[in-house]
């Protein structure tokens, strides 16, 4: 009798974890969303395999920078999460840029684009930084007098746009982008978790999560991208210092004009989170046990325990997700009417 009520323990145990389970799950998939299993489309630029050949070229080719120096993989690199792993990055003549540069990985499912959302998609994300003075410093005419130099370039432009019967424009330039970048997403042991398998998180990850949902960070970091979707004041409860919060830099403000809008930031996507420190628009913050404690007092002025913050971390690290194999292109090679790199 020994063995079987010990049996029996053990199995209302298991299935009380089980349960116990079922409902994280639920509560978890009232919040977030598992990564699609296909490439996301958008309403007015479909997604073709053409599109996406044309948009990879394009990311890697450092001859869109004025200097032919900066291609989006230097400062979004896919080798290294899809970002520069700088606090702030380098761009044009060695400038340093006021903001740390957000992965591309999955950044097709966030509400808007930038740290202060003033990108309403990727396709006109990808116009910013190619004229940006510190990134790409390049023109639009620039741009194109470049690709229309090389032939192989236009052929691809057609491929990609078919209909069209001037395809090589900068609204196309930025679609392909857009369309390359909807390939970038990162299925992670969260995702097959949410699909229903048990065994993909760790013990510790799952009571993170549980943490990550009872302390509040959720209300902020929802959706597919555990973040992503909307603003929040940076220091809602307790504004961190100047080292973390640059005085200079007043985030949403810059877009609204609203005063409400001070600090204000978009809450950051936070899949991959463990593979691209530094943290914050600040890149100011190397260590991700510390960035989660910073936001714990900032936006919630809680006191969270060293093992929430460890449980914390551990489901963070449940975000890093598979990135999807990108082979490096070859790229069309210049010709006499190529324009030289400048400054
Ligand atoms: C932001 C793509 C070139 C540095 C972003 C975002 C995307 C992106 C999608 C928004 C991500 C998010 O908000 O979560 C691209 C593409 C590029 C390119 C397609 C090439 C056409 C560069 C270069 C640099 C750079 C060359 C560095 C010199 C940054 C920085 C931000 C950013 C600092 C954040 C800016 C802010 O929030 O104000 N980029 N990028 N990017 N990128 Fe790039
Ligand atoms: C940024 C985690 C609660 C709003 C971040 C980052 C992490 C993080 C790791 C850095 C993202 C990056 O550098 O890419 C957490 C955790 C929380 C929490 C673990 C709970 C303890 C909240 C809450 C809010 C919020 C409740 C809203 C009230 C933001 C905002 C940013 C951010 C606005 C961007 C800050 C910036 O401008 O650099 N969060 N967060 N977070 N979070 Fe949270």
């Amino acid at each position: 009798t020994k063995t079987f009520s010990s049996l029996l323990a053990i199995g209302c145990l298991v299935s009380g974890t089980a349960l116990a389970q079922d409902d994280l799950r639920t509560m978890a998939l009232d919040m977030f969303a598992p990564i699609p299993s296909t490439t996301p489309s958008f309403e007015n630029n479909p997604v073709t395999p053409e599109k996406i050949e044309l948009g990879k070229a394009l990311f890697f080719d450092p001859r869109m920078s004025a200097s032919g120096v900066f291609s989006c993989n230097s400062c979004h690199n896919l080798a290294t999460g899809g970002d520069d792993n700088m606090p702030t990055s380098i761009g044009h003549g060695w400038q340093k840029g006021p903001r740390n540069s957000p992965t591309v990985l999955n950044a097709v499912f966030n509400s808007a684009q930038f740290w202060d959302g003033r990108a309403p998609d990727l396709a006109a994300q990808a116009k910013g930084p190619v004229q940006a003075g510190v990134e790409m410093a390049n023109t639009p005419e620039n741009v194109l007098k470049t690709l229309n130099s090389m032939p192989q370039y236009v052929e691809w432009f057609q491929s990609a746009f078919p209909e069209e019967a001037n395809p090589v424009t900068f609204d196309n330039f930025a679609k392909a982008i857009e369309a390359f970048e909807a390939t970038l997403i990162t299925p992670a042991p969260f995702d097959a978790w949410l699909n229903g398998n048990d065994d993909a998180l760790t013990d510790l990850q799952k009571t993170g999560l549980q943490v990550f949902v009872d302390a509040g960070c959720a209300a902020c970091h929802a959706g597919i991208n555990v973040g992503g979707q909307d603003y929040y004041p940076f220091g809602l409860i307790e504004k961190p210092g100047a080292d973390i919060l640059p005085e200079g830099d007043k985030g949403r403000y810059a877009v609204t004009a609203t005063a409400d809008d001070e600090y204000v930031f978009r809450a950051g996507p936070l899949r991959n989170i463990a593979v691209t420190a530094p943290y914050f628009h600040s890149g100011a913050v190397w260590d991700l046990r510390t960035a989660v404690e910073i936001m714990a007092t900032s936006q919630l002025g809680a006191d969270l325990t060293s093992e929430e913050i460890d449980a914390i971390v551990a489901f963070l690290q449940s975000l890093t997700g598979e990135v999807p194999e990108v082979v490096y292109p070859i790229l069309p090679p210049e010709t006499a009417s190529t324009p030289h790199p400048s400054g």
